[in-house]
């Protein structure tokens, strides 16, 4: 067995599967919400029988590792390396040549954490540890956290990675330069640390691989030094800035049993918050919300709330990306603190007021309204506009019908205008947006009305193929009344050819051995065999076999209809054209093909 094969063998799909979407059991297979498109029901489908997964929304489908690829956006090696911690199995050391890329560059992140780690607990690194110790973290802490120091030197840390691996290929400049740690001199020749005295706290993505890192100034440099107080490393192969969290590592099985994700700004806010035992906490790293950010979170939770100071948390609400975040369905909440402080000053001085803040987190819209409204002078009718106006806006972003209208009613009361008027208003601020053709956000993460038939022949070719092998007691009877050519793709068309051979050569249909026998063919239709299973699981899992018998027939005599329609389609040209022609003789010919073919789709009757 190969390494892959073992950790596929040792996990279960579903299970997988259940940590980035909900499933639901539906007779003996599973449902979700493909988390690859937008829809509001099910067309994923995943049999934990087969080890398979398919969605008839937008046509992907595989097994374990391939929705973990898709998921994560993962070579298939990064996806082993990442399953086979959960599947209990030590992966052998792979050879150096073939070790991927992105695993090297991980490698060398995950090195420099260490070496920074390192030079903390030395002399180096003792006013930073103090300073640490000063802003009130214990020394697990530190630990747990991989917090560090980058020596104030220009190439150390180049230096040390350099060395490195003691086994296996030495790292290149390009790779500790694609790393992001190092950085090209000016001109000349050579490179240097982009770390200097610094504090470094690492960024892991969710599967606690170090990706990137950011890094706070020294304090006593704090008046002095031109670059930011933070710096971070650049973009990356492996650090993609608007699809990460700080700490969602950390903080996802605490959001999942809390339902609730607290987004705050700082990593150090992020650390304090997590040191007082508030574990659901991650943070934006100083950035708006991105969708991307939003789209991680709802793996665990679809109730978020903000926590950043009352100006930056006033931005984001006018911002553009808060559009997005509640286009997308989730339950935001604003957590408001006093003016000017952040969550770690707040839980420095009292834990109790942090704690109280969370509970009285406001709804988003309930928030937007006190900000936009707070200066304004609302006896004042063009006042009342205008905040009705800006409010319409973010309800319209609002899709559960209940809850938009609870925002209609709420703001009718607070400016004084009648609901039922308010409603109409609504309304038909509505249709002018759409006559306006404006962008409203709800274009942002419409619902795709996706399928991956082009037509109803081809549903149906698909559909009577995984009825075939759903109840092969009726594969016989298939064979002998639907001819091949009645089918409209060549998938299908090759698919069902191969059926009937392998069928007259067993007389029978097994799975395993069918599977096998589609992968010796060379044209992957062992994807549409596993498809074809789901599909029958998906659209006929309690049917009886006399049942499934009905629908065989509906489908053989519909599909014959759609290709005896297209010939005499085809037909009809023909004769078109020998009239022009005058060919008298051949349009006698074409009139009783046509009068036949016409016959028999009256007389498709099968039983
Ligand atoms: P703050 O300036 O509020 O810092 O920036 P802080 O988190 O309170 O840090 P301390 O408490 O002074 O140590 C909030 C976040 O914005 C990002 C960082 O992620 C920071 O944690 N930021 C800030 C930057 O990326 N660059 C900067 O120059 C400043
Ligand atoms: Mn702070």
């Amino acid at each position: 067995m190969s390494q892959a094969e073992e950790i596929k063998s040792k996990l279960d799909i579903v299970e997988v599967i259940r940590e980035y979407v909900p499933v639901k059991a539906v007779g003996a297979n599973f449902q979700a919400l493909c988390p690859f498109h937008n829809e509001k029901t099910p067309s994923f489908i995943i049999s934990p029988d087969k080890q398979i997964w398919h969605c008839f929304g937008c046509g992907r489908g595989g097994d374990v590792f391939a929705f973990v690829m898709e998921k994560e956006g993962l070579g298939f090696m990064e996806t082993l390396r990442l399953l086979a911690p959960k599947a209990g199995v030590v992966l052998r050391y792979e050879n150096p040549e073939k070790y991927s890329k992105r695993n090297r560059i991980i490698d060398i992140l995950e090195l420099a954490g260490k070496y920074y780690a390192h030079v903390l607990t030395t002399s180096f690194g003792q006013k930073a540890r103090e300073y640490l110790t000063s802003r009130g973290l214990q020394e697990n802490t530190i630990k747990d956290w991989g917090l560090g120091y980058s020596p104030d030197s220009w190439d150390s840390l180049y230096k040390f990675l350099q060395a490195r691996p003691l086994v296996g290929k030495k790292y290149t400049n390009e790779e500790i330069l694609e790393a992001g740690l190092i950085i090209k001199k000016e001109g000349g020749h050579g490179y240097y640390d982009r770390f200097r005295d610094r504090i470094m706290f690492p960024i892991w993505n969710v599967n606690n691989n170090i990706i990137a890192f950011t890094a706070r100034i020294n304090p006593a440099k704090e008046k002095t030094e031109k670059m930011g107080k933070y710096i971070n490393s650049p973009q990356t192969s492996v650090y993609d800035k608007s699809r990460v969290l700080f700490a969602l590592n950390k903080a996802k099985t605490a959001i999942k049993s809390a339902d609730l994700a607290i987004v705050v700004e700082g990593q150090m806010d992020v650390i304090s918050c997590h040191q007082h035992g508030f574990e659901n906490v991650v943070a934006s790293s100083g950035t708006a919300l991105t969708s991307e950010q939003v789209a991680l979170i709802k793996r665990f939770t679809k109730n978020v709330a903000l926590c950043f100071d009352m100006d930056s948390a006033g931005q984001m609400a006018a911002d553009r990306g808060i559009k997005e975040v509640l286009a997308q369905e989730l339950n935001l909440k604003v957590i408001v603190l006093p003016e000017g402080k952040d969550p770690d000053e707040i839980l420095r001085s009292n834990p109790e007021e942090f704690a109280q803040a969370i509970k009285e987190a406001k709804p988003m819209l309930e928030y937007y309204f006190e900000k936009i409204s707070a200066n304004l002078e609302l006896e004042k009718l063009d006042n009342k506009i205008k905040v009705r106006d800006q409010m319409f806006v973010m309800i319209d972003l609002v899709k559960n019908k209940t809850e938009s209208g609870y925002w209609l009613k709420k703001i009718s009361e607070e400016l004084d205008f009648s609901e039922s008027d308010l409603r109409e208003e609504f309304v038909r601020w509505q249709s002018k947006q759409k006559t306006f053709g404006q962008a409203t956000a709800q274009t942002v993460a419409k619902e795709e009305p996706l399928s991956e038939y082009k037509t109803r022949e081809d549903r149906l070719s698909e559909l009577l193929l995984s009825l075939a092998i759903k109840f092969p007691d009726h594969l016989s009877y298939i064979i002998s009344n639907f001819e091949p050519e009645y089918l409209s793709s060549s998938d299908s068309l090759r698919f069902y050819n191969n059926l009937i051979i392998y069928y007259n050569k067993t007389n029978s249909l097994d799975y395993t051995t069918f599977r096998i026998y589609l992968e010796e063919q060379g044209a992957e239709d062992e994807r549409l065999l596993d498809k074809l299973i789901l599909l029958g699981e998906k659209d006929f899992y309690n049917f009886e076999v006399n049942e499934a018998k009905a629908e065989i027939i509906k489908i053989i005599v519909e599909l014959k209809k759609f290709a005896l329609q297209a010939k005499i389609k085809k037909l009809e040209k023909n004769i078109a054209q020998a009239e022009k022609e005058e060919r008298q003789e051949d349009l006698d010919k074409l009139m009783v093909e046509l009068k036949s073919l016409t016959d028999e789709i009256k007389n498709i009757n099968l039983d």
